[in-house]
């Protein structure tokens, strides 16, 4: 997957960068880690050793070339968690440990995840260094709010362990959807039948959500209309909520101009109660739903899609591919991602990727490979 330089500072913070290590392992990635002494304070070489399975190096300790060879070795580097000190330090070009040596030697993507008491976050020279990083490339993962070590409550908490891989993988990434918009629909509506009852469906939204996260790491930007999900949300992506089939057409029409790309993996609803009654209904012996149709809004993105790629997904008990096509073609979209109603809240992922020239059949293990299969297609033919 890549190897992963980890640069460990002297904050208290230290201890989530333990699980980080022990989770990119599992996914793959090599990591070596390069500590300052003060962080060998808070939790010895041999944690990470063990973690990492690689020699862990405070200091140069008599091979006076090692900022040089870990700095050719890594394809990322970052440093979690960084104290102002060493941000600081990095900014002004400073090298007084092996660790800002190695930032020194170093010319590939580096990211920095600050972890501070909130004053010292805000400190203006603080904040003037962390402008001058920026400005030179350097990728600072923003601190999160919450309670800190030392009691206060503010910015400054060590950006999560998701926020912190999803910014290796992206950094990693070849960038190929940069300046793209991508506007991605997932999850479930819910059509009301009284204050407390709807009709609604098992989507997850993890397709969707998978979706997000792959053509995020590809540089693009995105924007996510959810209704109800039980997947874990991409980080660092705008989520806009809706409830009901209407609200998600609404969110939809109202960001089409943004986008290039739209991808419609939602579950909308097709039928919604005539009538929303406004008081909860009342036991009885029966009761009569009538339903009527929703609007279908992909149909309606592609009577008015200009040059916009339109991505849309069938679900269908038989006949997968034929009506698919059929669905490519009556909904004048440019890709269909056919699915069997059993991939609906399964982890296992498995149809047809069909455009008008051609159609792939696929099978995964991890809705997450679906989605860099169904993206790397989507690439190729936005860059033909
Ligand atoms: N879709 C939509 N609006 C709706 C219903 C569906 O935009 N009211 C979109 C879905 O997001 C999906 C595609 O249409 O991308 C196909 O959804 P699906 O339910 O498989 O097909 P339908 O067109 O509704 O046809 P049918 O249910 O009859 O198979």
């Amino acid at each position: 997957m890549g190897r992963v330089l980890l640069g460990v500072t002297g904050g208290i913070a230290v201890y989530k960068v333990c699980e980080l290590i022990r989770d990119l392992r599992r996914e793959g990635f090599e990591t070596k880690v390069v500590m300052t002494p003060f962080a060998e304070r808070f939790v010895s070489k041999l944690t990470f050793e063990t973690l990492s399975g690689n020699e862990v190096h405070v200091d140069w300790e008599g091979d006076p070339l090692l900022h040089i060879s870990l700095a050719r070795w890594a394809e990322v580097f970052l440093i979690a968690p960084c104290t102002v000190n060493t941000l600081s330090k990095i900014a002004n070009g400073i090298g007084d440990n092996l660790l800002t040596t190695t930032v020194l030697a170093y010319g590939g993507p580096l990211l920095v995840a600050p972890a501070a008491n909130t004053v010292m976050y805000k400190n203006p020279f603080v904040q003037e260094n962390l402008r001058k990083l920026k400005e030179k490339g350097v990728i600072v993962i923003e601190p999160e709010s919450g309670v800190l070590a030392c009691e206060e409550e503010g910015e400054g908490r060590l950006a999560s362990k998701e926020r912190l891989v999803h910014w290796i993988i992206y950094a990693l990434s070849p960038k190929r959807l940069k300046g793209k918009r991508v506007l991605i629909t997932c999850g479930a509506t819910r059509e009301y039948i009284d204050p407390v009852r709807f009709l609604s469906n098992d989507s997850s939204g993890e397709m969707g959500f998978s979706l997000a996260r792959v053509v995020s790491w590809e540089g693009a930007e995105v924007k996510v209309v959810a209704g109800y999900t039980t997947a874990e949300e991409p980080p660092e992506v705008e989520i806009l909520r809706v409830r009901t089939s209407e609200e998600m057409r609404k969110a939809v029409l109202e960001n089409l101009e943004w986008a290039d790309l739209v991808i419609m993996n939602a579950a909308v609803s097709d039928f919604r109660p005539r009538k929303r009654e406004s008081s909860k209904i009342k036991r009885s012996s029966e009761l009569t739903l009538k339903l009527e149709r929703t609007e279908d809004i992909l149909s309606e993105l592609g009577r008015r899609k200009g040059n916009k790629f339109l991505v849309g997904f069938a679900l269908e008990t038989e006949n997968l591919l034929e009506n698919a096509k059929k669905k490519l073609k009556e909904k004048n979209i440019d890709m269909i991602v056919a699915n069997p109603v059993d991939v609906i809240g399964s982890k296992h992922h498995r149809g047809f990727l069909i455009t008008k020239e051609s159609y792939e059949e696929f099978s995964f293990e991890r809705k997450i490979e679906s989605a860099k299969f169904i993206v790397e297609r989507i690439v190729k033919l936005i860059s033909s």
